[in-house]
């Protein structure tokens, strides 16, 4: 990504702490980055096998304020410079986010600048156009996260409706669950792709729920991961603590587990193609950070003429860089007031996003 510093450019702060990352990012409209900082919490999770969102919000106060000083200082933008301050509002874990609310709220009052609140799913996607020349809408969004695996027909940046989405488990939540089930370390999602690589995708038929349904635009992940349990477990395993399978039974069981998931991402991500009549589809969140996916998401793209964006891979998982989605109301002179407040809710119908 390119970093320098154009005179007469326009500047902005943009913060994130949805969940379990506290980044900056100082940000210019043409789509340089000359700060960004994230610091990530795994250390503080690890012993829970997940994210614990007490923790979370105690860890990003601590991390906010100094994660903010280095952006800035690394970007050598003074604040008087900056246009705006903007931080992800919605959805997220409602302390995580109320931190780091409350540290742009300080800095808008502190600076003079004006604030823009921004929702985190559509910065996901928003992050698949970044370093590109020309605009990514309309396309059909695809944000497939730790906890999103939502589809939507997106006209704009902001103007978007909802096609469909997961009715129980998010692909990365299930990911984390069965990594914990192989015993891998925390977070399970990239560990489990990693032994992935060395399994056996199709030594296990685990099944691929509701892929033979084409007018359900939606995703199930909870029986998968049952069944994955029984797999591993039988019906009475109850200590979890350790796992009895030898090396290549685990990396097996990752690689049919982590084809199962990709099958139903690919066939319901094309189904979505076919709804809408759309030709380009667009896929950010922290899963599409998944090598298999990616490739196997391009094939099939590239053989029905669809034209694929996936986020660049630093910009899959949680990041400031997306809150560059701020400059699309920045532009229209829409900004929020210090009575801005975050909204954690899925909130899946927001936004104008109703059901096509
Ligand atoms: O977008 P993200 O950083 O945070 C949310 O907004 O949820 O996504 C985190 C999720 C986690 O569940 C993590 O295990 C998963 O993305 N993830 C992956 C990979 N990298 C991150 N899942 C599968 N394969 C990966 N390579
Ligand atoms: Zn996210």
């Amino acid at each position: 990504m390119a970093f320098g510093q154009l005179p007469n450019d326009r500047y902005l702060l943009a913060i994130e702490s949805t969940c379990d990352e506290t980044a900056a990012a100082v940000l210019t409209r043409d789509g340089k980055i000359l700060g960004e900082c994230i610091a990530t919490q795994e250390e503080l999770h690890e012993a829970f096998a997940g994210v614990v969102p007490e923790i979370a919000a105690r860890a990003h106060l601590e991390r906010i304020l100094p994660v903010i000083d280095f952006a800035m200082k690394q970007s050598g933008i003074e604040p008087k410079s900056l246009e705006a301050i903007a931080v992800a509002t919605h959805p997220g874990l409602p302390g995580s986010l109320l931190v780091g609310l409350a540290a742009a709220k300080g800095l808008a009052l502190a600076w003079n600048k004006p604030l823009v609140g921004i929702n985190h799913v559509q910065a996901h996607i928003y992050a698949c156009g970044l370093g590109r020349e020309s605009s990514i809408f309309p396309c059909v969004g695809f944000v497939v996260s730790g906890g999103h695996t939502t589809l939507y027909r997106c006209e704009s940046a902001t103007q978007w409706h909802y096609l469909g989405g997961t009715i129980d488990d998010a692909a990365g939540e299930c990911f984390d669950k069965v990594a914990v089930m192989l015993g891998l370390p925390f977070p399970g999602g990239p560990q489990l792709s990693k032994l992935a690589e060395t399994g056996d995708p199709t030594a296990i038929s685990f099944p691929r729920p509701l892929l033979d349904q084409p007018t359900r635009l939606e995703f199930s992940f909870s029986g998968l991961k049952t069944a994955v349990r029984y797999h591993i477990g039988g019906t009475g395993k109850q200590d979890w603590s350790t796992c009895d399978l030898s090396e290549t039974q685990k990396a097996d069981v990752a690689a049919s587990f982590e084809q199962s998931v990709i099958d139903c991402l690919v066939g319901k991500s094309l189904q979505a193609m076919e709804r809408t009549q759309l030709r380009r589809l667009c896929v950010g969140g922290g899963v599409a950070a998944n090598r298999r996916f990616r490739t196997q998401l391009e094939t099939a793209c590239a053989s029905r003429g669809i034209e694929l964006i996936v986020a660049q891979k630093e910009l899959c998982t949680d990041n400031a860089v997306m809150g560059a989605l701020a400059w699309e109301r920045i532009d229209q002179n829409d900004f929020d007031g210090l009575e801005l407040d975050v909204q954690p809710g899925l909130l899946r119908y927001r936004d104008g996003a109703v059901p096509t």
